[in-house]
């Protein structure tokens, strides 16, 4: 099949219309078999909990087109269980896991003149979503859902890909509390961070970089990604917290440090004084995939680790390997790719 007409190598992270997606009701007691729509206009009760009351979690994942011209989908089970933890959480119904794989299939093969070439640089990112639909006003939870799933093509979430950003330490706003929703994956968490990444950015910085709420003195996570920092003697170090969402990238690149590397990992409470001893650090997520970090800020003091660099040495292998287990370049040892059935 032709692929559709699009300037692969200098697509943003933005929505581009496909052709299909698909649509999942749960009405009573059972989730209905998918229906493919064409329009990306959805129909919703006003009162939906979605709406008022936040009732919604979603996911994020990537298909590549790799190297032998196949397709596949990176680590996809572990998005299904995420998912499900999420639903449960803000107590939804949860979709099932084996469904949520082949709905990431379908819709994948649906749009598969959207699937970026191999080389472009971009993949196709699929973004689950699960809305509580019932027209409730009172606080409680939705008693039918609406799984839906499209997909987009992107490129790099900071632009200009395997470019160093910016670090803000942020006091004054906290994304998520400890005993919160920070370790799901909710709309609400997002909204809670926009007006610190829009201050930041007013500032001159790429992104946020949160502390713990309660303590206010252990890093937590960025806006849309998990962080790590390299020390100085080659140990991958990354926040232990209950208010992050648990990264795949970062749970894979824990492997790839340990396994690959031959690092030492260390995932634990980061006091953020230890910026100051970092060698390296990055961001890590899905749409990050592994974003160098060039300074962080703290109160009035700056670390830069990288000057007229734009990646750092070990920053740049697990990067190497991450991407190329993605691309089908580098083995894929612990079977994290899920090949789609294109015929
Ligand atoms: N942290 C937040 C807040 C995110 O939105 C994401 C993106 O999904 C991540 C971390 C990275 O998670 P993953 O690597 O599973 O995409
Ligand atoms: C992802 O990395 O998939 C995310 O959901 C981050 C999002 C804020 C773009």
């Amino acid at each position: 099949m032709e692929k559709a007409n699009l300037d692969w190598t200098n697509l943003e992270f933005s929505y581009i219309k496909t052709d299909y997606h698909l649509e999942y009701y749960f009405k009573d007691g059972k989730w209905s078999e998918a229906q493919i729509k064409k329009s990306d206009k959805i129909e919703l009760h006003m009162a939906a909990t979605a709406l008022h009351y936040g009732q919604q979690c979603f996911e994020g994942l990537k298909a590549f087109e790799r190297a032998d011209g196949k397709i596949s989908i990176f680590r996809v089970n572990e998005n299904a269980k995420r998912m499900k933890r999420s639903a449960k959480k803000i107590k939804m119904e949860p979709f099932p896991e084996d469904k949520f794989i082949e709905a990431v299939f379908k819709v994948v093969q649906l749009n598969r003149r959207f699937i970026p070439p191999y080389g472009s640089g971009a993949s196709l990112y699929v973004r689950p979503l699960l809305l509580g639909t019932s027209g409730i006003v009172g606080v409680k939870p939705s008693y039918e859902y609406l799984f839906l799933i499209f997909v987009t093509p992107v490129g790099p979430y900071f632009k200009g890909g395997l470019k160093p950003i910016r670090l803000l330490v942020e006091e004054e706003i906290d994304r998520a509390a400890p005993l919160g929703v920070g370790d799901v994956k909710v709309g609400g968490n997002y909204a809670a961070g926009m007006r610190a990444t829009i201050k930041a950015k007013s500032l001159g910085y790429n992104e946020v970089l949160y502390l713990d709420a309660k303590h206010k003195k252990y890093i937590d996570e960025s806006g849309p990604a998990n962080f790590f920092g390299i020390t100085k003697d080659n140990k991958y170090v990354t926040p232990a917290s209950s208010s992050i969402l648990p990264s795949i990238t970062n749970k894979s690149l824990r492997v790839i440090a340990e396994k690959e590397l031959g690092m030492t990992v260390e995932q634990r409470p980061v006091d953020v004084q230890e910026i100051f001893d970092f060698e390296e650090a990055g961001c890590c997520g899905t749409a990050a995939v592994i974003t160098p970090v060039k300074s962080i800020t703290y109160r009035d003091r700056e670390v830069v680790y990288l000057k007229d660099e734009d990646v750092g040495p070990t920053c740049k292998k697990l990067y190497d390997t991450l991407t190329g287990i993605q691309l089908g370049t580098v083995e894929d040892k612990y079977s994290w790719n899920f090949e789609v059935p294109m015929d």
